[in-house]
């Protein structure tokens, strides 16, 4: 392991005021979203409009640091017979990959998952990096409800998560460690806090334990967040609080950067909670997104599988590029959204 040169890529994917397009859906996830917009799942689609996205030069240049892709993307041709990977590098930004094989029922835990794709990530890993990857991705996921999280689940996903670490960095990958608690229940903000501060501590023991260099990897976590279903609303100024307080005291200053999941916050929410924890500010690590729905839920809806409409879903992915690039650097103000 050349821990320099992952720290380097670390630093990079979290640059100040650039983030991630998580762009990683796999073809079941996809079809929910092209579903939504009246579009077919097909092999050609799913291409199409990636490469929309990755040729939108002006978002992807300044505001894009790194693109997390799924497998069939990473080896996937543009139309014009470019290969894909190749296209987000000449924009400037860094190929990463998705290689966790989502989630199955944990045994003996009811209700909760346990992440798979360990099995083969040695043999996986050594060809994402020759086929361009300089990062990875591994979702755990943990939900909150009736008596669960179990520790079970914690402990098992974080232990996955550290394995899966250790063997990105011992093939020169950066590890992008994603424990993401839901915020699909009815929970608040506390419980969102209480449950996040245990899956992070667990989380960091065992990245650890495992001799996970925590200079070179990127933690991507869920806000301190209210459920969805919650009657109780909070403000994007608590939010920012208590989500800062919450990584201060379970993220160690070693690890270079943060970027968020979105998790089901709407777009403009997602960029209000990220800019008002920079305007806090006074960080030990670069805050900035890794977004998958809050990027791309306007260019989506703006393109809906024709060509036609590729200029204006480009529009709209620059829009909400460059207004969460503004978030990571606490510039972003709400009125700049009624001007686009
Ligand atoms: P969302 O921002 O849509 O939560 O997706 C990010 C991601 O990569 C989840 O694994």
């Amino acid at each position: 392991m050349n821990l320099a040169d992952l720290n380097k890529v670390a630093v990079a994917m979290t640059a100040n005021g650039k983030g991630i397009l998580a762009a990683d859906e796999s073809t079941g996830t996809i079809k929910k979203r092209f579903d939504a917009i009246a579009t077919e799942n097909t092999e050609d689609n799913r291409r199409d409009y990636r490469e929309l996205m990755f040729r939108t030069a002006e978002a992807m240049k300044n505001c894009i640091s790194g693109v997390i892709l799924y497998d069939e993307t990473i080896w996937q041709k543009a139309k014009d017979g470019t290969p894909l990977v190749k296209i987000i590098e000449q924009m400037g930004s860094i190929p990463g990959i998705k290689v966790d094989e989502g989630t199955k029922p944990l045994p003996n835990c009811p209700g909760e998952l346990i992440t798979a794709g360990l099995d083969k990530l040695p043999d996986r890993l050594p060809k994402y990096y020759e086929a361009g990857a300089r990062f990875a991705k591994w979702r755990a996921v943990i939900d909150i409800g009736a008596g669960i999280p179990s520790y079970t689940a914690i402990h098992t996903n974080a232990h996955a998560l550290a394995r899966y670490a250790a063997l990105c960095q011992a093939n020169q990958i950066v590890p992008i460690v994603e424990p993401e608690v839901l915020m699909d229940g009815d929970h608040d903000i506390d419980r969102c806090y209480e449950v996040t501060e245990f899956v992070l501590k667990e989380t960091f023991q065992q990245l650890y334990y495992q001799r996970v260099a925590l200079e070179g990897m990127v933690l991507k976590p869920n806000m301190a967040i209210a459920g969805k279903k919650s009657a109780k609303k909070s403000s994007v100024q608590e939010v920012a609080e208590k989500t800062v307080k919450l990584l201060k005291a379970c993220v160690p200053g070693a690890v270079p950067g943060i970027a968020f999941l979105s998790g089901g916050q709407s777009d403009e929410e997602a960029t209000a909670h990220l800019d008002a924890m920079n305007k806090i500010g006074n960080l030990p690590w670069n805050l900035t997104f890794s977004y998958g729905r809050a990027l791309q839920a306007a260019p989506q809806k703006a393109w809906s599988g024709k060509a036609a409409n590729v200029a204006a879903a480009q529009t709209a992915f620059t829009h909400r590029a460059k207004m969460n690039s503004l978030a990571a650097k606490g510039e972003w103000k709400k009125d700049m959204e009624k001007a686009a």
